[in-house]
């Protein structure tokens, strides 16, 4: 009898001190989850940023030094050539030429136009064709049921990591052909690009990036991780590799 009151007071201490432990920790995990989330706010916001300067130096690229070059070969075309100087004119002509070109395929990298003005579909046709064609792979592009109002960081997202995918096949897998393909299952949205290259050590690809040797990886997964969405890289070497990422739509509000 006298144990049991003696043991009373020493269980409402324990029972109170856990309370307060309890307490405790869901104020250190809701504190947590807010400083989670405006950390992911704001590298989101410098990435918002960093997205808008390189439209802006894509734009001043095609419309400052982009006109200037194509009135410069404008006049080269009109200039009467000397006598004996026609093959220096013709080299200023064809160095015109790649300088303009050079200028365009530069101005597009940085931000595409057509992203901005035809959506995710017209700018991975556009972005397979540029790749492919400096790196000689075949790449199909496959899309299914893309919203028409799809959000545009989202659509940026999907680029950028499409962008790096498949500079990683030209830089790494000695591929034939690739496919990327986006469609929306559920209330989210799946990218794959996959390539028939000579595949890599997963482990490996991953600690060089974890060790900050790398960069590709890293960028594409951190991302992806920003959106609230999983990144997977799925390869065995001799056997191809994967990107595989799925991000959830961005909810629509009821008047949208
Ligand atoms: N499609 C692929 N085929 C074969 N190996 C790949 C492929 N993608 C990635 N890898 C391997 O993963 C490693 C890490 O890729 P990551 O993009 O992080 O770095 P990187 O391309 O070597 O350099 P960076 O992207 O910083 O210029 C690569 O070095 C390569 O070994
Ligand atoms: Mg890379």
């Amino acid at each position: 009898m006298p144990e049991k009151s003696l043991a009373n007071p020493q269980q409402d201490e324990i029972r109170s001190t856990l309370l307060r432990l309890r307490t405790e920790q869901e104020r250190l995990f809701l504190q947590l989850r807010s400083g989670e989330q405006r950390f992911r706010q704001l590298a989101r916001s410098v990435w918002r940023v960093q997205e808008d300067e390189r439209r802006r130096l894509a734009r001043d690229l095609h419309d400052g030094i982009g006109q200037h070059l194509t009135a410069l070969r404008h006049r080269l075309d009109q200039l009467p050539c000397a006598p004996g100087a026609g093959h220096m004119l013709a080299e200023a002509v064809g160095l015109c030429d790649v300088a303009i070109r050079e200028t365009r395929t530069l101005s597009r990298l940085l931000r595409p136009q057509v992203l901005d003005d035809f959506g995710l579909t017209a700018a991975l046709g556009w972005l397979a064709r540029t790749a492919g064609e400096s790196s000689r792979l075949q790449i199909d592009v496959e899309t299914h049921d893309i919203p028409a109002d799809l959000d545009s960081e989202l659509a940026t997202l999907l680029f950028r990591v499409t962008q790096e995918a498949l500079a990683n096949v030209a830089k790494h897998a000695a591929a034939q052909t690739v496919v990327v393909s986006v469609d929306v299952r559920g209330d989210s949205i799946h990218l794959l690009v996959v390539d028939d290259g000579c595949g890599c050590d997963v482990d490996q690809a991953l600690a060089r990036s974890g060790a900050g040797l790398s960069t590709g990886i890293a960028s594409m997964r951190e991302r992806v991780l920003l959106f609230g969405g999983r990144f997977a890289l799925v390869s065995e070497p001799g056997e191809g590799t994967q990107v595989r990422v799925s991000i959830p739509l961005p909810e629509r509000s009821e008047s949208a």
